[in-house]
């Protein structure tokens, strides 16, 4: 018998990478954040002075990178880099290295690997329709564009730097470069449950999701 997957996609700021944490250690599972992974890349890409067109040194530099996802935790070339992969300059250039199809399947790479030999609860934009297009459950986070926004300025480490307006925006444009790439954009796969966190808090959403799982096993 196989592991069991539980992916959980939705837009920037829906609540997904807390409750899928949350999720994870209510029954035991993995928790793989695949925006992390992501973020690893590109914090690279940006420590390196790459060019975000010049796709080739951006992917050479990925394959050659040493990127792992474990115990919460990201670690770029055995470097613990969780802290640095949330400053903003890394939100505004992220969607534009998740683009990259190769970028993309390196990093299904990396979670497949992960969940070959456990059960693991994914967080992304991508899991239930490309990465596990058969996780046993799937669930679509969303919220309010303004909420999603007040959540992300709050997570920020360098608030002075920027105002809400300006998060919001960059959520927008973020969302929007997600939704509309070619190579598996953010989507709500036909089977996922639809969850809005608006108004909601954290417990009363993995409530939510702890009912489904449990009906479903
Ligand atoms: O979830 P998080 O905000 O950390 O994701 C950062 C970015 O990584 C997203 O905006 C998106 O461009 C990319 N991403 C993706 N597919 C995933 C997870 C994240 O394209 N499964």
């Amino acid at each position: 018998m196989g592991f069991n997957a539980i992916a959980i996609d939705g837009p920037a700021g829906a609540g997904k990478s807390t409750v899928a944490k949350m999720l994870s250690e209510r029954i035991g599972y993995t928790y793989i954040d695949s925006g992390a992974l992501f973020r690893a890349i590109t914090l690279k890409v940006i420590k390196l002075g790459i060019d975000i067109n010049d796709i080739e040194r951006i992917i050479f530099h990925a394959r050659n990178s040493d990127i792992d996802f474990s115990n919460n935790k990201i670690y770029l070339d055995g470097a613990n880099v969780s802290e640095k992969i949330r400053d903003n300059i890394i939100n505004t250039t992220v969607s534009y290295i998740a683009m990259i199809p190769e970028i993309r399947d390196i990093v299904v790479e990396i979670q497949r690997k992960i969940a070959s030999n456990k059960n693991v609860v994914v967080d992304g934009r991508d899991i239930g329709t490309t990465v596990f297009p058969n996780a046993f459950i799937k669930f679509f986070l969303t919220a309010s564009v303004e909420e999603r926004a007040l959540r992300r300025y709050n997570e920020l480490t360098d608030k002075k730097k920027h105002t809400l307006e300006e998060i919001k925006k960059q959520i927008i444009e973020r969302d929007f470069i997600d939704a509309n790439r070619e190579a598996s954009p953010l989507r709500q796969a036909e089977d996922a449950i639809l969850i809005d966190t608006t108004g909601k808090s954290i417990d009363e959403v993995v409530s939510e999701m702890l009912y489904y799982v449990f009906m479903k096993g």
